[in-house]
């Protein structure tokens, strides 16, 4: 049987393009399962899984704790605000009392970058990062590509735009390594002050105008201002953001060509994204929603594999 070349989803950086592959053949055989009048199979009734989430998070939490249900795992949820952290517990002290209770799958969100990492290096579970920091969001970027190979056939040779706040986005570093992995080209568009200084030296275009850019790309993946990630003023109003990366239907409607819509929410409408351009036929932000199910139950599963039991 294929297995994953990791023992934790820690980052896309970890993963070799057979990973990937193999994640996504899985996923197409759990899409047609949450398709099915019965959603639930019984692959990890003796699984135990821990959610820990020391930020918000709506649609990932959901879809994870979805996921971890209909493949029959028994889930435990936690969240920061109503923890022992406020009281000073340390990160390994709050994991290993969870692993006490003899849990073997941790899902964790935690705002420093490489917390995933660092909880590897000390306990004893497999370890699925949903989003550390401004780091890394590996499930969200692989949902991104599935969602894209299932709009367009494949994802390589396709030329995608990451739109917005690149710099404090998870979102968009994960992506860039999942899509460049497949053969993508990428490209970055927004403010100077919000692009990576080191980003064309990892082979992304970058291009602050952004008719052009929609011009240029095939997919454009449209990301919110992360406004609670920012100390200080990036560009000098949310109205001069929306005049100058902001993507309404006349500016869609001008291109010579119908790109696909993406954008990993939580959507600002009217800043990044107006309704008419969110709600239309070439945007695919629900279906990147009900591709989210199916990747989380595909890695999930491919983890609980690689456990002795
Ligand atoms: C993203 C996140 O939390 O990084 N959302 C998500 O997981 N769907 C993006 C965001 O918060 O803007």
């Amino acid at each position: 049987m294929k297995q994953l070349s990791v023992e934790h989803l820690l980052g896309i950086k970890y993963l070799t393009k057979q990973d990937i592959d193999l994640i996504f053949e899985t996923a197409d055989h759990f899409k047609e399962v949450i398709n099915r009048p019965i959603k639930k199979v019984p692959s990890l009734r003796d699984i135990t899984i821990a959610n820990l989430f020391f930020e918000n998070s709506t649609r990932t939490k959901l879809s994870f704790e979805l996921a971890e249900k209909r493949l029959s795992a028994d889930i435990i949820n936690f969240s920061a605000s109503q923890s022992s952290v406020k009281k000073g517990e340390t990160l390994i002290d709050t994991v290993n009392n969870i692993l006490s209770m003899k849990v073997d799958i941790i899902v964790l969100r935690h705002p420093n970058e490489g917390a995933g990492v660092f909880l590897s290096n000390h306990i004893n579970a497999k370890i699925i990062n949903a989003g550390d920091g401004t780091h890394e969001h590996p499930t969200q970027a692989l949902l991104d590509s599935y969602s894209i190979r299932e709009k367009l056939g494949s994802v390589k040779g396709k030329k995608v735009v990451i739109i917005g706040d690149i710099l404090h986005s998870r979102v968009a570093l994960s992506n860039i390594f999942a899509l460049q992995l497949q053969g993508a080209k990428v490209m970055v568009c927004g403010p100077s002050t919000l692009i990576p200084k080191y980003i064309s030296s990892i082979g992304v275009q970058v291009e602050t105008n952004l008719k052009k850019a929609l011009q240029w790309c095939d997919v454009a993946n449209i990301l919110r201002v992360q406004n609670e990630r920012m100390h200080t003023n990036y560009f000098p109003s949310t109205r001069e953001y929306t005049q100058l990366f902001g993507i309404d239907k006349k500016l869609l409607d001008s291109l010579d060509k119908k790109i696909v819509i993406m954008h990993p929410g939580p959507i600002n409408r009217g800043v990044e994204i107006t309704s008419d351009v969110a709600d239309s036929e070439q945007s695919i932000i629900l279906h990147q929603v009900e591709n989210g199910v199916a990747i989380r139950m595909a890695i999930i599963y491919l983890l609980a594999q690689k456990i002795n039991r």
